[in-house]
């Protein structure tokens, strides 16, 4: 069984002028543990794609499986239940709650499942700490530059230690420093946690921390011809 396995995905977008076709005919395998790149030009579907396969936005047609369970057959109740306990998102564009600080954004997830306070309390200053957040605990989220946004919305994806992981452009607003980083840090949650995770970026290096690389083309998801690191 796959962590996560895509079949015959399609999706357009219609607007009041075109239907764009985005994804035509996608298929995946991700095993569980495993670590995989996306790559492909702007505007190529690799957020769409994400969304489709986080349960986000569904497919016009095809299957998505995650550890054997159909997303199609849950309600949206169990939907949103499912994706909370099992998946991370990282969004490119965040998505962090403005009128919640650093610290409740990242406690989030643990917040909406009545976690235990000790645990997130634990959880907080471990992912405070591997982000470089901790003095920016209590500010708000307007308060913050890209990069420490981006860093907030990290550490969010990983306070439930999921399953398994999306992330689009992790470290798109990150110097090289705090990119490594980062980069280590997923590969160390990857390692110690078996998360399977699914990395969209443009940047070859980050994708190197990846074991599989693949490309989103016009003819679908093809092997990027350069091999991933799989001595890291
Ligand atoms: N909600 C939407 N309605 C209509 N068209 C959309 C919508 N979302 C995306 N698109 C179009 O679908 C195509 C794929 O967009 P998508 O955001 O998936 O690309 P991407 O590969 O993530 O690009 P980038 O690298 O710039 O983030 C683009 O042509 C985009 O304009
Ligand atoms: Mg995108």
């Amino acid at each position: 069984m796959y962590a996560l396995e895509a079949k015959h995905l399609y999706k357009s977008y219609h607007t009041r002028k075109q239907t764009i076709t985005v994804l035509q005919d996608i298929s995946l395998q991700i095993r569980k543990g495993e670590m995989v790149a996306i790559m492909g030009p702007s505007g190529s579907g690799k957020s769409t794609l994400l969304h489709n396969l986080s349960g986000i936005d569904q497919p016009d047609s095809g299957e998505i499986l995650v550890n054997g369970h159909n997303l199609a057959s849950f309600s949206q109740e169990e939907l949103a239940l499912f994706r909370r306990k099992n998946f991370g998102m990282v969004f490119q564009d965040f998505q962090l709650l403005e009128s919640l600080s650093v610290g409740e954004n990242i406690l989030l997830p643990m917040i909406l499942d009545k976690r235990n306070g000790q645990e997130q309390k634990q959880q907080l200053e471990k992912l405070l700490k591997l982000t470089g957040l901790e003095e920016l605990k209590d500010r708000g989220i307007t308060e913050l530059s890209g990069g420490q946004k981006q860093r907030v919305a990290i550490a969010r994806a990983f306070v439930q230690e999921p399953h398994l992981v999306f992330a689009d452009e992790p470290t798109g607003s990150l110097d090289a420093e705090t990119a490594e980083n980062i980069l280590h840090c997923m590969a160390d949650m990857n390692r110690q946690a078996q998360a399977s995770m699914l990395i969209v970026t443009h940047d070859l290096y980050a994708a190197s921390f990846c074991h599989r690389i693949l490309s989103l083309t016009e003819n679908g998801l093809l092997p990027y011809e350069q091999e991933g690191r799989w001595d890291r």
